[in-house]
């Protein structure tokens, strides 16, 4: 990957040009930063990611700690494929197409709920939890002897398969096992999801919301945008909310993985004072040390206090030391947020909490609190995001602005350090666009059918 200044692509209106040629220049643009904005919101390239980016890799679906009982159930949707995700009779999760196999009415309108059975409000079909279908009205007088039941059982994707609990689906028969999607990512999932014990647990229900932003900006800032702490969340600092030095997400690394996998694990910038461990009470800090698998995973947790990152295409974690107030010692929490595309400029976030399931009660209630304050819908931190995200998409969304270049060339010319514990491309500092440039490369992979 070279540097050099940015020079601007050819300037022809995306919309005049063959879709194909657009992309690939795109492609090659992006890996030396210099970024073609009409690829954020154009339209048509909407339509094209469902068929050529979530159809053909794995999307997270749910955490398995949602379905505690069997016939718990919850709604989850791919592009605009909707699943049911249930734990069946016998204690195993299964996902099924929300669809009837009659005519195709969509089967469960709730989003989540506890049942047995699931009946088609159309024409009656009934199918079991485990998907069979239990149940034609007027049978004999209908079909006679000629309906086999057991062709007729609800679709589960092709592939469904879990890591510490996170749920993935993918409908590509043919693509990669998730062991191999997730790749050099899964070392940094056990950073982040193998703390105690027992494990993380989600608390209560996902907050849902509409966002007037393309989707890719949210997996785009988490997957390695420290930088934007300095200016978006300045007020943070300001009110006490953040360590007085805005420079708190400057501290290394900025990781970029294989697979347009990417994150940043911060720590304790020079000169700051922070606690060890981001302060976890004592019992979780000696479950982490026996749970981790290596001494270095145990190393990196001591000295971190942000870890951001987004897991291709469109799940992002977040583990934020935060205080729930200016007069409050910052306490750590998790959340994994969803980009749900909903058109080329809107897309609904997803948001769950999560906390070690054998935290003390008191820090599990502050950790929660601090969530709600920050990340939740209402919290500070996702209103200073969401207001930019919106306004690059409508900066870049109109014929003259898509046609523009942008910069993504931060630390294009830094060489990874070789001393960081973990695996991937670390760069030595939190502010650079290595992870950045690797998200959108790989999204333009699929996008042209690579
Ligand atoms: Fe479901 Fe007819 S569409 S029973
Ligand atoms: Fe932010």
């Amino acid at each position: 990957m070279g540097g050099g200044a940015v020079r601007p692509l050819k300037t022809d209106l995306p919309l005049n040009r063959d879709l194909e040629a657009y992309l690939t220049d795109a492609r090659q643009g992006v890996e030396r930063g210099a970024f073609p904005a009409g690829i954020i919101t154009d339209p048509r390239l909407h339509e094209r990611e469902k068929t050529h980016v979530f159809s053909k890799t794995w999307v997270f679906i749910a955490h398995e700690t949602e379905l505690p009982d069997p016939g718990d159930y919850v709604i989850r949707y791919i592009s605009d494929d909707s699943f049911i995700v249930i734990r069946d009779e016998s204690g195993h999760v299964r996902v099924l197409l929300n669809s009837c196999r009659h005519h195709g009415n969509v089967l469960c309108r709730a989003e989540m709920g506890n049942t047995s059975h699931f009946r088609c409000s159309y024409h009656g079909w009934t199918y079991n939890n485990r998907g069979d279908l239990v149940g034609v009205p007027a049978l004999a007088e209908s079909y006679g002897d000629t309906l086999d039941k057991s062709r007729w059982c609800l679709v589960p994707p092709p592939k469904v398969d879990s890591y510490n609990g996170l749920i993935f689906a993918c409908t590509d028969p043919h693509a990669p096992s998730l062991l191999d999607h997730l790749s050099d990512l899964r070392w940094y999932l056990d950073l982040f999801t193998r703390r105690s014990e027992a494990g993380l647990r989600v608390v209560g229900t996902p907050q849902r919301w509409i966002v007037d932003s393309n989707w890719k900006l949210g997996a785009d800032n988490f997957v390695g945008d420290a930088y934007h702490t300095l200016m978006t969340h300045r007020s943070m600092v300001e009110v006490g909310l953040l360590p007085p030095d805005p420079k708190v997400a400057s501290a290394p690394a900025h990781i970029a993985l294989p697979n347009g996998h990417g994150l940043g694990v911060l720590g304790v910038p020079p000169g700051m004072i922070l606690p060890e461990f981001q302060g976890y009470p004592e019992e979780i800090v000696e479950s982490l040390e026996r749970v981790y698998p290596s001494p270095e995973h145990v190393a990196v947790a001591r000295r971190t206090i942000f870890i951001h990152g987004n897991v291709f295409p469109n799940l992002s974690f977040l583990n934020v030391l935060v205080s729930k107030d200016h007069m409050s010692a910052p306490v750590p929490f998790l959340t994994l947020r969803l980009w749900h595309p909903v058109s080329a400029d809107k897309m609904e976030m997803w948001s769950w909490f999560l906390v070690e399931a054998d935290a003390p009660d008191w820090f599990q209630e502050l950790s929660y609190e601090c969530y709600v304050r920050t990340f939740g819908i209402s919290g500070v931190f996702e209103q200073d995001d969401t207001e930019n995200w919106r306004n690059v998409t409508r900066g870049t969304k109109g014929p003259f602005s898509s046609q523009q270049t942008l910069n993504y060339e931060m630390g294009i010319d830094l060489k990874p350090d070789q001393t960081w514990p973990g695996p991937g491309a670390a760069y030595p500092t939190g502010y650079a666009e290595a992870a950045q440039r690797s998200f959108w490369s790989e999204w333009l992979r699929y996008m042209v059918g690579e």
